[in-house]
Order: C-alpha cells, then sequence, then structure tokens
C-alpha cells in the first residue's frame, strides 16, 4: 500500500528499509560528496548532480525563455558538480510541448549565452575553480510529441498499454525508417550545435519510453529499426556513432538510459519476460557494453515513463493513482539499475536516481550509494525545482534543512500536463503558485 513520507530520522527510515527486506542503506559520512570525479578530459567537481528538469518555459522558436535562465541561475549557484541540462529537442515535431526547447541555426547562440551564464552564476558564487559540468539532453519526444496545441504521437511500433491510454488506435502508424534514417542526423545536427554553444556533452535520451527509448522495446517492429536486439538499438548506436565524430577531450557523449520499462514483453524494455515487474538487466547492460567500446563513459540510469507507470519513473506521495508498491521499494529498484552498471565497470560515471522522495534523509541514502560504489554520482530531479542549492548544503557537511525538501506533490507535473510553464508550486511559490491557481488549482 502507497505509503506517505512521514520518516523523521535516519533510524526511522533503517527500520523501514530493514522491514520491507530492501537493498537499501544510509551513511552520514556526507564527505563522499566533496571528491572529483573525471570523465574524458573533464573534471566534475563533486559527487552532486542535477537531473534534466524541463520548464516548459522556451520561446516559441526554442531557444531558451527568461523562466529557463531563472531555473539554471539557480541550478548554478546551487553547487552540484554535474547540470545534466534538460531536454532539447532535435526538431520541432519532437517537442513534447510548444515551450520546449529545441536547438536549430537560428538560436544556437541562445544555448552559448545560457551555458556561459551557467559558468558565470556557478564562478560568482563558489570562486574562480569551480566550474560545474553541463550535458545537454537530446530529444525526440516520439509518442509523447505535442508540438502545437495538441498531441502529435510519432510512435516507434504500437503497443496494447500505451495506445489504450494515449486512446490511439491499435493499427496507429509507425513512423517509417526512412523518417528513423532522416533523424539520426537530426540528432548529429544537433549535436554540433550543442558543442558549438559550449557543452561539456550531450546526453542522448534513450529513457521515458520517449522515441529512443521506445525503440529499444520495439520487439514488434518491423523493418531495420525493430524486432532483434540489433534491430531495436540500431537508431541509438547509429546516433552515438554520428554524434561521437564530434567528441574530444572536451565535448563527450553521454545518455540517460531506461534501465527498465516496467511495461510487459513484447513491449517493454529491460523486463522479465515472465514477470513484468521484475528487471532483466541483461539486454540494458548489453546495450552500455557496447556503448562503452564506443567510448561513452557518462551514464545516468533511470526508469519507467512518467505517462504510464509514474511510481517507477517517479517515487511520489501523490499521484494519479495509488501506486501497488512502497516507494521506497521504488527508490531500491531505481538504485539498482546505476548499481548493477557500477558493478560491472569500473570506469563507467554513473548517475543513480530516485532520491527526492526521501525529503531530508536523501542525503544520507545517497552517501551510502556513493560509499557501495552503486553510483558515482548522486542526482535530484524535482528536489533541485524545490531547493536549488541541496547540494551546497550537503556539501557544506549541514545536511538537508527538511522544510526546502520537494515534498514530492506531483504539482509540478500538473502544471506541465495543464500545457504550463512549470516549477515547484509549494517551494517556489512567489513564482508558481500564482500561475497554478490561474490553471485551476489548489
Ligand atoms: C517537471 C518535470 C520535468 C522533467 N524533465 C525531464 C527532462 O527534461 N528529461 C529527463 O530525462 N527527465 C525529466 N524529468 C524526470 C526527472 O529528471 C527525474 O528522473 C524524476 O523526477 C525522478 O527523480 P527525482 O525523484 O529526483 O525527482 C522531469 C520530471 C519532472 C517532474
Amino acid at each position: 500500500m502507497h505509503e506517505r513520507f512521514s520518516l523523521e530520522s535516519s533510524g526511522g527510515l533503517k527500520r523501514e528499509i530493514d522491514r520491507l527486506g530492501l537493498e537499501l542503506g544510509l551513511s552520514d559520512d556526507f564527505s563522499v560528496y566533496n571528491s572529483a570525479v573525471c570523465t574524458g578530459g573533464l573534471t566534475i567537481p563533486n559527487r552532486l548532480a542535477v537531473h534534466p528538469m524541463e520548464g516548459c518555459d522556451g520561446e516559441s522558436d526554442g531557444a531558451p525563455g527568461p523562466l529557463t535562465a531563472r531555473r539554471y541561475e539557480r541550478f548554478a549557484k546551487g553547487g552540484a558538480g554535474l547540470i545534466w541540462f534538460e531536454a532539447v529537442a532535435v526538431v520541432p515535431e519532437g517537442r513534447a510541448n510548444p515551450r520546449q526547447l529545441w536547438i536549430h541555426e537560428d538560436n544556437w547562440e541562445s544555448f552559448k549565452e545560457i551555458r556561459e551564464d551557467i559558468d558565470r552564476w556557478a564562478k560568482e558564487e563558489y570562486g574562480h575553480d569551480f566550474s560545474p559540468v553541463v550535458i545537454m539532453q537530446l530529444t525526440h519526444s516520439g509518442r509523447f510529441s505535442r508540438p502545437v496545441d495538441k498531441p502529435k504521437p510519432l510512435i516507434a511500433a504500437n503497443n496494447p498499454y500505451l495506445n489504450e491510454r494515449m486512446k490511439l488506435d491499435e493499427d496507429y502508424p509507425a513512423i517509417t525508417d526512412e523518417e528513423l534514417m532522416a533523424l539520426e542526423d537530426d540528432y548529429e545536427r544537433a549535436a554540433v550545435l550543442a558543442k558549438k554553444a559550449g557543452f561539456d556533452g550531450v546526453g542522448i535520451k534513450a529513457c521515458h519510453r520517449y522515441l529512443v527509448s521506445e525503440l529499444l522495446g520495439a520487439f514488434t517492429r518491423e523493418g531495420i529499426y525493430g524486432g532483434s536486439f540489433e534491430g531495436r538499438t540500431r537508431f541509438y548506436l547509429n546516433i552515438i556513432d554520428k554524434a561521437g565524430k564530434y567528441a574530444d577531450e572536451k565535448f563527450i557523449i553521454a545518455s540517460r538510459l531506461n534501465m527498465y520499462d516496467g511495461i510487459p514483453r513484447p513491449y517493454g524494455w529491460g523486463v522479465n519476460e515472465e514477470d513484468y515487474r521484475k528487471c532483466d538487466f541483461s539486454e540494458p547492460l548489453k546495450l552500455i557494453e557496447i556503448i562503452r567500446q564506443k567510448g561513452v563513459r557518462l551514464v545516468n540510469a533511470t526508469m519507467g515513463t512518467p505517462y504510464y507507470n509514474p511510481h517507477v519513473n517517479r517515487p511520489y506521495d501523490a499521484g494519479e493513482y495509488l501506486p501497488p508498491e512502497h516507494p521506497l521499494e521504488g527508490i531500491s529498484r531505481l538504485i539498482s539499475g546505476a548499481g548493477e552498471i557500477r558493478r560491472k565497470w569500473d570506469d563507467m560515471i554513473v548517475v543513480a536516481t530516485g532520491f527526492t522522495w526521501l525529503r531530508q534523509l536523501s542525503a544520507d541514502t545517497g552517501a551510502w550509494v556513493i560509499k557501495e560504489n552503486k553510483a558515482s554520482l548522486v542526482g535530484m530531479g524535482r528536489m533541485a525545482f524545490a531547493y536549488p542549492d541541496y547540494a551546497r548544503d550537503i556539501l557544506d557537511g549541514k545536511g538537508l534543512d527538511v522544510k526546502k525538501c520537494c515534498i514530492t506533490c506531483g504539482k509540478c507535473t500538473d502544471l506541465m500536463r495543464a500545457g504550463s510553464v512549470t516549477g515547484c508550486v509549494v517551494k517556489d511559490f512567489k513564482v508558481y503558485a500564482p500561475i497554478y491557481r490561474e490553471k485551476g488549482g489548489k
């Protein structure tokens, strides 16, 4: 049954973990966060990351808007060593909302500006030597595309679970092989522009069942981009190759990858064939070995999709349904995905996801994750919206202030679904509470 967060101490959390028999732990040694980690010629100055978090606040031409800049100023001043810049579409029709960022020839300079600002904001706060690594996430929203004011799905394959949810016919036409081939070049072009804009790398978004992620689980798709492991991974690997031509000491290719979709076979990736509630990491790990051979060394491990099983994707206190499991089980699953990658390869820098529900105790769980080598960095998503300087408080050794923590109330998602700009309605209320009320929220 669903459990709302009510843990006040690490002792209480430990008892819950033991009661549920989970492989999770806590550590009060926050010094583990203070060491740098290197990838390629880049140095990530500490072990805290801001996950990609869209605010749906770009300009109509895809350039960052004033609220986008405000968000990155808060993140940059927050002190995390890695800022995984939100999803940026490679083509206009691949945007998940009309205000999603989209990089192209006519606006890449505005991305350069925000990249330079991030560095300046971070230096103003922490001194000349501090420079966060900033990776631009490249996306095509595929089935979840909504480039204008209504959905315009571009699906990789039909899927009874998601088709039903989205009210799509069972034989809704899928994107063609020719269209996918052309899109590979769009990713390449976007990677070139991200490099010109001064980003430290691009992260190919292969998660949450957006286009690349849906292709990974496209067992039923015919043609060269579906069916076998080779077919399903072709689009992703071609993009890694095409973007990889521009990789060097100061520009890396990274990826945010679903380790598990939580959708039954033959539609889900990383899922046990008999029981979709269980993970089967064999294909995700096989794929990671291939991208590792291609030089990828930074991976952000995640799971699920916010449109079908948000409790898998981001354990919460309030959402559209009562989750069938304790949020700690979801957190443990998310961390296990990162842990499997670290267990296999010491040279893969892995960002783990799934801490925000733990509020102030996320710092303790994260310290345990790093100490036990289950991930290289601890990433925060919703927490960064609510408490953008969470990293500073952890790095100072103070720990997190419970009053500033995200309460996983889901209002940021409500705003997004209402087609609005989004942020933290509760802790960043001066900006987002009036917008929430205007949209009819209470
Ligand atoms: C409002 C909102 C925007 C998000 N934007 C992105 C995004 O651009 N790219 C991405 O990979 N994930 C995105 N996510 C997912 C988060 O990065 C993260 O995986 C999820 O919230 C779980 O982490 P948390 O428990 O720390 O919040 C978003 C989530 C929310 C709620």
